[in-house]
Parts: C-alpha cells; sequence; structure tokens
C-alpha cells in the first residue's frame, strides 16, 4: 500500500516535470525573436550608412552609371519570393560573405546585424517594441515569408 501511494506520488512529479518541459519548449517554438525598435531604429541608420549608397535609403535599389553602381532592391514581392523559406540567418550570411558588393567582407556583425533588421521591417515585419534585442545566434529562428 504505502509502495502504491509512492509510485502514485512519483508519476505524479514526474507529469509535472514533463507537463512543464513541454510548454517551455512550446514557448520556444511560438516565439519567434522581433527585433526591438531600439534596434530596427539602429539598424536603419546603419544601413543607410554602409548600404544606401548602392541599394538606396529606402532599399528600392539604385543604379547611377557615372557612379558604377547597379544595385537591387531589397523589398517588396520579387524579393520576398526569392527569400521566402530561408531565414534572417541566411540573409545575414549572405551580407556578410558578399557585400557591400565593392568590399565584402567587411562590414562589422552589428551593421549586418542592423542591415538585417532593416530589411525586416522594410518587408513588413513588426518589431518587438521595447522587447529584447535579437542577438545574431537568434537569427535561424526568424523565418522569412
Ligand atoms: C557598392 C555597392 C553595394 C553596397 C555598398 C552594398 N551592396 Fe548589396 N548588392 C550590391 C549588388 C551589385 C548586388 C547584386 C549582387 C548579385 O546579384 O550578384 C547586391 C545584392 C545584395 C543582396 C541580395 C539581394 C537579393 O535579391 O537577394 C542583399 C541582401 C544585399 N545586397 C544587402 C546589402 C547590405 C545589407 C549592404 C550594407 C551592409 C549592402 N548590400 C551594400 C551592391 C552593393
Amino acid at each position: 500500500m504505502r509502495f502504491g501511494v509512492v509510485a502514485i506520488a512519483g508519476a505524479v512529479a514526474a507529469g509535472i516535470v514533463c507537463g512543464a518541459a513541454l510548454v517551455r519548449e512550446a514557448r520556444a517554438q511560438a516565439a519567434e525573436p522581433a527585433f526591438s525598435a531600439r534596434q530596427t531604429g539602429a539598424g536603419g541608420a546603419a544601413y543607410r550608412a554602409a548600404c544606401g549608397r548602392c541599394h538606396g535609403d529606402t532599399l528600392v535599389g539604385r543604379a547611377s552609371h557615372e557612379e558604377g553602381i547597379e544595385a537591387p532592391t531589397l523589398k517588396g514581392p520579387q524579393f520576398q519570393a526569392k527569400w521566402r523559406g530561408k531565414t534572417a540567418k541566411d540573409l545575414y550570411d549572405l551580407i556578410r560573405d558578399t557585400m557591400p558588393g565593392d568590399k565584402p567582407g567587411t562590414a562589422p556583425p552589428a551593421t549586418i546585424l542592423g542591415a538585417v533588421a532593416a530589411i525586416l521591417q522594410a518587408n513588413g515585419r513588426a518589431d518587438g517594441g521595447e522587447g529584447p534585442d535579437v542577438a545574431a545566434e537568434d537569427l535561424i529562428r526568424i523565418q522569412l515569408k
């Protein structure tokens, strides 16, 4: 009898621990990270300084024969279709490895992260308000749509 009570208490305790783990996991999956408003604002400034010359301050792309610039738009349906199904990490990696177009690999990590925030915002992604900043390692959890 005594053994039975201990077994039941053990099973209940195990159930509670499992349940808590499941809730935690579900929350981690549901809550896709969002750039904070502060981060998005700073990211826009970093983007304009490092990328605007070629892609335009409003991300519409630019072509200038005299400057030898022809860079694509980074927003809108065509851009989104190209990136749909990938993650923000893929975008980060491409920028890190190939941008700026005339000096690949020279953009500092903070600039790249900020540019990703600015690109997401320009493509209609809401920021996370006063929520925590997104770190580079969180980008893999942001799905591009
Ligand atoms: C000197 C001009 C120049 C600068 C500065 C520059 N880019 Fe680019 N970027 C280009 C060109 C040209 C392409 C097209 C490359 C290709 O098609 O192979 C491109 C392509 C891209 C793409 C891929 C677009 C797509 O359709 O998938 C992204 C994203 C991008 N740039 C982001 C950035 C970011 C962010 C910065 C700033 C850190 C930046 N670029 C700075 C010229 C530039």
